[in-house]
């Protein structure tokens, strides 16, 4: 499967902090925020990816992963000239994708927690698979509504009267329909290739699978600076507590197989002395002893 990460739009709700940097270089806690949604790729197996941004952000994120290449990956580096819909995504990454399925994440999306995702991945087959994520304010959100059965019955961008309190995260595993999909969506009301009519789409053609999300789960919002605030803290203290980190894509790469033991060592000894550098020390430490 290939994936896309979705790094552009305007970020103007972080303004200023977003007047030099885009949204997604934003530090959660010790790292980019683009790191975490990259992990969640890597972890889903993922290697070959697009990454799209604004053409004045696309440079910024070159300048990051590079190639790729030291972390097992492949880049492909795509410019949205507006941010006209989520959707509009599969329309400038078609020849990326090619014959292939497709896995678009947000680059704003933080998430932690199990091996659910990592699951959907190795299971997919065909049609699409999105998510469910129980949360407080589902009117922000496209919201999914289930039958008896956990079976989705409808699925809603921001509706006013929310049907049920599921919100859909941004992490979208789609089957090469989705090239014809989004080829031949109309924009929405507010002028974008919306996420949720692809979802729609496929829930129509009885070919959506959702899956409900554990409550030990966490899906963490960086949209405003009190939220980014928040998943900062969030973060903050999972790793303190536990001494791992939270979207390290070097360790994921690592621990995914996409390097090789020499390969990682190589790339710690390249990094500077810093925390980060101690904590993939002691990564490297571990796999060496076992
Ligand atoms: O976060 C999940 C939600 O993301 C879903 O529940 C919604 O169904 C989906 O529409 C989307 O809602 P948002 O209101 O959060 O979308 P937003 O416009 O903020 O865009 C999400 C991210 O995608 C943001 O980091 C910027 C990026 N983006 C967005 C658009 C519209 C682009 O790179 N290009 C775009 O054209």
């Amino acid at each position: 499967m290939k994936g896309i990460l979705l790094a552009g739009g305007a970020g103007s709700r972080l303004y200023p902090l977003t007047l030099v940097a885009s949204k997604q270089l934003q530090p959660v806690y010790d790292k980019p925020m683009v790191y975490y949604p990259l992990t969640t790729l890597i972890e889903g197996g993922v290697r070959e990816i697009c990454l799209i941004s604004t053409p004045q952000d696309l440079p910024r994120f070159q300048q990051l992963f590079g190639d790729g290449s030291q972390w097992g990956l492949r880049f492909d580096y795509r410019e949205q000239a507006k941010p006209e819909g989520i959707a509009q995504a599969f329309r400038i990454a078609a020849s990326f994708i090619g014959s292939d399925p497709v896995a678009l994440i947000l680059g704003d999306n933080v998430f932690y927690g199990g091996d659910v995702f990592a699951r959907a991945f190795a299971d997919f087959r065909g049609g699409a698979t999105i998510f469910g994520y129980h949360v407080q304010d589902p009117e922000r959100y496209g919201v999914v509504e289930f039958d008896a059965h956990g079976r989705a019955l409808s699925i809603e961008e921001k509706p006013k009267q929310p049907r049920s309190n599921y919100a859909v995260p941004g992490l979208y595993l789609y089957d090469n329909e989705i090239v014809a999909i989004a080829r031949d969506l109309k924009p929405s009301a507010r002028g974008e290739l919306e996420i949720t009519d692809v979802n729609v789409e496929y829930l129509r053609r009885g070919t959506l699978h959702v899956h409900r999300l554990a409550r030990g789960f966490a899906w963490l919002d960086a949209g405003t600076s009190t939220s980014l605030h928040e998943a900062s803290a969030y973060v903050q203290t999972i790793e303190r507590r536990q001494g791992i980190k939270v979207g390290c894509p070097e360790e994921a790469a690592f621990r995914r197989g996409f390097i090789g033991l020499e390969a990682f060592r190589e790339l710690v000894g390249r990094l500077p002395r810093c925390e980060y550098r101690a904590y993939l020390e002691s990564v490297l430490d571990e796999a060496g002893r076992s």
